[in-house]
């Protein structure tokens, strides 16, 4: 075990893609408020897409719309809704619809985590994982689906590693996180033919976000190996997302791309 110094990442999208590539599109990101999905967002608005964020908190999303769209110059607007209530995204999509007229890309990226062993764990607590993390992204999925066949266009399901194998006082998102890699490679076998793709996009440990805070208790440090020799910067994931959104990626779908440094498939020499 090593412990992994924080580094931050010298290369950003804009420096790769071109700032236009996503003029003219729209983005419906669930748990774009905060954390790893404010990144996405907020690089793909960099690139040209207006956004619709989602969530529970709608000071914090009204916020971060508001912040996102000043740094950009595009617009995003917020909708708070819960996954868990199909209606609400319902809304939440018809809200897009009335701004925007369409979407063309989904980020499913609303979650939940806490630390806690299967023996103290209730049924409700991994009920409500569960019903966040994967039927949260069916319902998202269900309420978006017409609108994303219209525009052929793409989903990314923000899961996990944990679950390639047995990661402790982790029960309940190894097996919604699971779920959601499932889901997402039928979705990619029934709507290819429709022109709609749908990709994962599995973090590491993610440095400075809730999820990372949540699962590092305090005074604790992350002791991982990480070949790429340090922790993941948000950075990192709207990187591949600018990617497999791109029309470079028009080819890849039904996949699940891990953005963890290596962590998880590859053994280190430290
Ligand atoms: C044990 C817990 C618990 C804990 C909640 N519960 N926290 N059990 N240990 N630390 C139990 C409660 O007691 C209750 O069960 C049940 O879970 C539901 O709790 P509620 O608070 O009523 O639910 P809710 O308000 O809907 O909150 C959902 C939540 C919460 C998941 C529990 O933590 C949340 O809202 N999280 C959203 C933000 C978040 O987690 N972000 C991190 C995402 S990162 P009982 O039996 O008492 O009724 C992420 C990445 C994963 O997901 C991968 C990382 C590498």
């Amino acid at each position: 075990m090593a412990h992994v110094a924080y580094v931050q990442p010298t290369v950003d999208s804009t420096s790769v893609f071109n700032s236009n590539l996503f003029n003219g599109k729209v983005l419906f990101c669930t748990g774009g408020g905060s954390g790893i999905c404010r990144g996405m967002t907020e690089a793909m608005m960099r690139h040209g897409a207006d956004a619709i964020i989602i969530g529970r908190k709608l000071d914090r999303l009204t916020q971060a719309a508001k912040e996102m769209s000043e740094a950009t110059g595009r617009t995003c607007i917020p909708a708070q809704a819960d996954v868990r209530q199909p209606q609400a995204l319902k809304s939440a999509v018809a809200k897009a619809i009335e701004q925007f007229g369409k979407i063309d890309f989904v980020i499913c990226g609303a979650a939940g985590n806490f630390l806690a062993p299967i023996s103290g764990m209730s049924e409700n607590a991994f009920r409500t994982v569960i019903e966040i993390d994967t039927i949260g992204t069916y319902n998202t999925v269900k309420a978006t689906l017409p609108h994303v066949r219209a525009s052929k266009g793409s989903y990314i399901h923000v899961s996990a590693t944990l679950h390639y194998r047995g990661t402790p006082y982790q029960v309940h998102v190894s097996a919604a996180k699971a779920g959601v890699d499932a889901l997402s490679a039928v979705l990619a076998v029934e709507e290819g033919p429709h022109g709609v793709r749908s990709n994962v996009i599995a973090p590491g440990p993610i440095a400075g976000t809730e999820g990372a805070d949540r699962l590092t208790p305090k005074g604790r440090e992350f002791s991982v190996t990480i070949p790429a020799g340090r922790l993941g910067d948000v950075k990192d994931v709207a990187n591949a997302t600018v990617f497999l959104f791109s029309g470079a990626a028009s080819y890849i779908t039904g996949q699940i791309l891990p953005v963890d440094g290596g962590t998880e498939h590859l053994r280190s020499v430290a």
